[in-house]
């Protein structure tokens, strides 16, 4: 009998089963072509690689084991994935890298798409391996559930054709505004690539983020892997370090979405949501004026929820701008303590990756304008 069932088509409709990241071993990797465009030039980590403190995993860990806690407790599954040692040096035909990264998001690698889970290419060198922690329980998923796709998107080449060299000389955030709202992106359209967390599920229509990490040829073999589906490409230009939709763009349920007030999608991309009556609202200030130390993300993790159902959501404990907000929306909010697995790969949301919703592939949008849509080449 089988004890797996794979389907998911939303981040909103109620969870029964998910897989939450672990920190083990995970590394700063040193720095490539990707990496350098998405490390603001001040940060911490600049000159910094090698395996993260252990104490800092040790931390990490307790967080995401609290948060297994509170979702099995809730009688949600959770599976976790097996870390491989990323400290370790790879090497392809094209590329080379001191470590790897780690597994703590694999919402950034595997996208669930009704009863299929794709594996995304991955933009970063140091990440190209991150889906073997994922691979035993993909195998056991085919075992257990005669219908689960598993399926893996081509992987790329990451030649320095893949990257704009000389992108991030000299950059400042000014030029990095610009470069956002101009979509010109360290990332070339040389080959497909996209990460998993770019891309929001909303049934049959999937809004994916053009930034560093995703280029257009990736939404395009997305259409055409999905040709069921409705693929749209939206920007914020207000990120000046745009990777991953989940700290800026939210659904909260059925026609209801936090933007990421400093980082407003456009007012031509916005037409989709306004004419099948979605209300997109501005998103609750963060608590916090810095993200923790060695930290990828910026502090609006606040909004980087993990929603339970229509009416409950999983919000770190210290935004409580962002709970308040969520409470006064009607939800019921669960405050787990986060922010020592921020630096590990992110928020709430980054730190799970669904394998079962309740619900089927709805269409939110059977009024289609243009403006977002995007259409296979050829
Ligand atoms: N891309 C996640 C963040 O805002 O930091």
């Amino acid at each position: 009998m089988s004890t797996t069932k794979v389907s998911s088509w939303n981040d909103f409709d109620p969870l029964r089963h998910v897989i939450v990241g672990r920190a083990d071993h995970t590394c700063i990797p040193p720095s490539e072509p990707a990496t350098e465009a998405k490390v603001p030039q001040d940060s911490d980590m600049r000159g910094m690689w090698g395996p993260r403190p252990l104490e800092t995993v040790e931390k990490a860990n307790e967080q995401l084991d609290f948060l297994v806690g509170i979702l099995e407790k809730r009688g949600i599954r959770v599976d976790r994935p097996t870390p491989l040692q990323w400290n370790q040096a790879t090497v392809t035909p094209d590329f080379t890298t001191g470590t790897m990264f780690g597994c703590m998001p694999p919402r950034d690698v595997l996208l669930t798409v009704g009863k299929e889970i794709l594996s995304a290419p991955m933009s970063f060198r140091c990440r190209y391996w991150e889906y073997l922690a994922y691979h035993p329980l993909m195998q056991r998923y085919f075992d257990e559930d005669p219908e689960f796709r598993w399926e893996q998107a081509p992987r790329p080449r990451l030649t320095d054709e893949a990257y704009q060299q000389g992108y991030f000389d000299e950059i400042t955030i000014d030029e990095r505004l610009r470069r956002t709202a101009a979509l010109d992106f360290v990332t070339t359209e040389h080959e497909p690539l996209f990460d998993a967390a770019d891309v929001l599920r909303f049934g049959k229509d999937l809004f994916c983020q053009h930034g560093l990490t995703t280029n257009r040829r990736g939404m395009e073999w997305l259409q055409r892997h999905f040709p069921g589906h409705r693929v749209h490409a939206v920007n914020f230009p207000g990120d000046p370090y745009p990777i991953h939709i989940d700290a800026t763009f939210v659904s909260l349920r059925p026609g209801l979405i936090i933007n990421n007030p400093v980082r407003r999608l456009p007012d031509e991309q916005r037409k989709i949501f306004a004419a099948n009556d979605w209300e997109i609202i501005d998103a609750a200030p963060p608590a916090h004026n810095e993200p923790p130390p060695l930290c990828y993300s910026s502090v609006w993790l606040s909004m980087n929820c993990l929603i339970l159902d229509h009416k409950t959501v999983c919000v770190e404990a210290s935004e409580h701008r962002q709970m308040e907000q969520l409470d006064k929306l009607g939800m019921e909010v669960i405050p787990v303590p986060f922010r020592d697995a921020y630096p590990f790969g992110g928020g709430l949301h980054c730190a799970t990756g669904d394998v079962l919703r309740e619900g089927s592939c709805e269409d939110y949008f059977p009024k289609q304008v243009p403006g977002t849509r995007i259409r296979p080449i050829g």
